[in-house]
């Protein structure tokens, strides 16, 4: 392989070096709420921030260690890129390795974010039917909560090559994970209607809008007993936010981002892909130096750019082990936690939460107030806006259209988060808000667009 502009190879494909093993887990005495405070004090004081879920968070420790990668790069970049880029790199696949239960680093990928890992495994897809492997009308199932962006990079890779694209319908709000496994065997009977193969299943571990966990493991069993190609876990939620035992689990393809529940900077996702003949035409969306090398190699250089996310996950882990129990530790307080705020809520406003306790992570979604009007997603934008500006309060709503002939439905669900950051007094703030606005009268129609 060549480099920009040498003839560097890479220690791993030319056989000189090893992953490091990850240090032992420190024992050490756990963090102080003060300390917490301090290396979250970035963050805007004045406002409840109880999304988490759409950008994650950092600690001020994880930005100092990056800004030192970074200049350790920008000191004398040459030396940063023939020493220690690709060997920090690999580290940090290492240490994801370990935390995921993969058998093998070269299983693991390190890329931007979700959103490119779909990309990678879409990409593969349309190349089975641009080169013939698939026919016309061959089947990609993907649930009807997806993210918006990967629906979108069906689109662009799956229906623009010919296949086509079951979608499984869940109900919201939901009350057990033997609904959502009913409807996905649905939609397979459904893609397999006439003949057609399903070539790929895209399965969320966590949906993003309305939140709800997915009973994966039972899912990807469905698909291998129903003869489905692939499997792709499209968990952006998932390391820090529910288990990840990428063996125990099984599918294929399996992405987390880090930067959402992992404490990362933006932005750093990884990409497993099981040891498999049929899974080797693997290749990053972006084609530089490393093209044929395997995705992994290839996902560690994609050309001039800043690879200190990806080169912190060793400090991110010295981090999170300053909590009690580590990751699983902040995972199990997150989840209890924002369940007893989403019932505080819940009760407070007179209605329910979204889906059992069992099934949220550290998300909940909690109706709201039918009163409040919410009668389209503009109205949850506008409303969600409102409770920026007037209540400095960050929340994202989710709206829900109403079944016929229901009764004053809840149209609106709040999807709350909690993070190690986050306090009582912001979701006392949320829940003021909200019986504020009752109390006014307030509906979604008095606001303008
Ligand atoms: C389920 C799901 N998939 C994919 C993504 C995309 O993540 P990113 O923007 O980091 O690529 C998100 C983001 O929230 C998500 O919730």
């Amino acid at each position: 392989m060549a480099s920009p502009d040498g003839n560097h190879r890479h220690p791993e494909t030319n056989g000189e070096a090893k992953p490091p093993a990850p240090k032992k887990q420190k024992l050490s005495t756990s963090i102080t709420d003060s300390e917490i405070q301090s290396e979250f004090s970035h963050h805007d004081a004045s406002v409840a921030r109880i999304n988490n879920g759409s950008f994650g968070s950092c600690p001020q420790s994880i930005i100092s260690a990056q800004q030192r990668w970074q200049l350790r790069f920008l000191r004398q970049p040459d030396s940063f890129y023939f020493n220690d880029l690709k060997a920090g790199i690999l580290e940090s696949r290492e240490f994801i390795r370990s935390l995921i239960n993969a058998d093998d680093v070269s299983e693991v990928s390190i890329v931007d974010n979700a959103t490119t890992a779909a990309a990678v495994v879409l990409q593969q897809i349309a190349w089975g039917f641009t080169e013939g492997r698939f026919q016309k009308g061959d089947v990609a199932v993907m649930l009807h909560y997806a993210y918006g962006a990967v629906k979108k990079s069906m689109e662009a890779y799956v229906t623009r090559a010919g296949g086509r694209v079951v979608e499984v319908q869940l109900p919201f709000p939901v009350s057990s994970k033997e609904e959502i496994i009913t409807e996905f065997r649905r939609a397979l009977e459904r893609g397999k209607e006439n003949g057609q193969r399903i070539r790929l299943a895209v399965i969320d571990h966590v949906t993003s809008m309305p939140s709800v966990v997915i009973p994966v493991k039972e899912l990807v069993k469905i698909c291998r007993e129903e003869d489905v190609d692939q499997v792709f876990v499209d968990a952006a939620h998932g390391i820090g936010c529910v288990d990840v035992d990428v063996k125990e689990i099984g599918a294929d393809f399996y992405t987390s981002n880090l930067h959402k529940w992992f404490f990362s900077p933006p932005s750093v996702a990884f990409l497993y892909c099981r040891r498999s003949a049929k899974l080797s035409d693997l290749h990053h969306p972006v084609v530089s130096h490393e093209y044929g090398n395997g995705l992994a190699i290839e996902s560690a250089w994609i050309g001039t750019r800043d690879y200190s996310a990806q080169l912190v996950v060793p400090s991110v882990l010295e981090f999170v082990n300053r909590f009690e129990g580590g990751i699983e530790g902040i995972k199990k307080r997150n989840h209890e936690q924002v369940v007893r705020m989403g019932e505080m809520l819940a009760k407070s406003w007179g209605t329910q939460l979204g889906c059992p306790p069992d099934m949220c992570s550290s998300m909940v979604m909690i109706g709201l107030p039918w009163c409040l009007g919410i009668t389209s997603e503009r109205d949850t934008l506008k409303l969600r806006v409102h409770l920026r500006d007037r209540f400095a309060v960050e929340v994202p709503i989710y709206y829900r259209a109403p079944k016929e002939g229901e009764v004053d439905p809840v149209t609106g669900y709040a999807r709350i988060s909690h993070q190690v950051y986050n306090k009582v007094e912001d979701y006392e703030r949320f829940r003021d808000a909200i019986n504020k606005l009752v109390g006014d009268k307030f509906t979604c129609a008095s606001l303008s667009a």
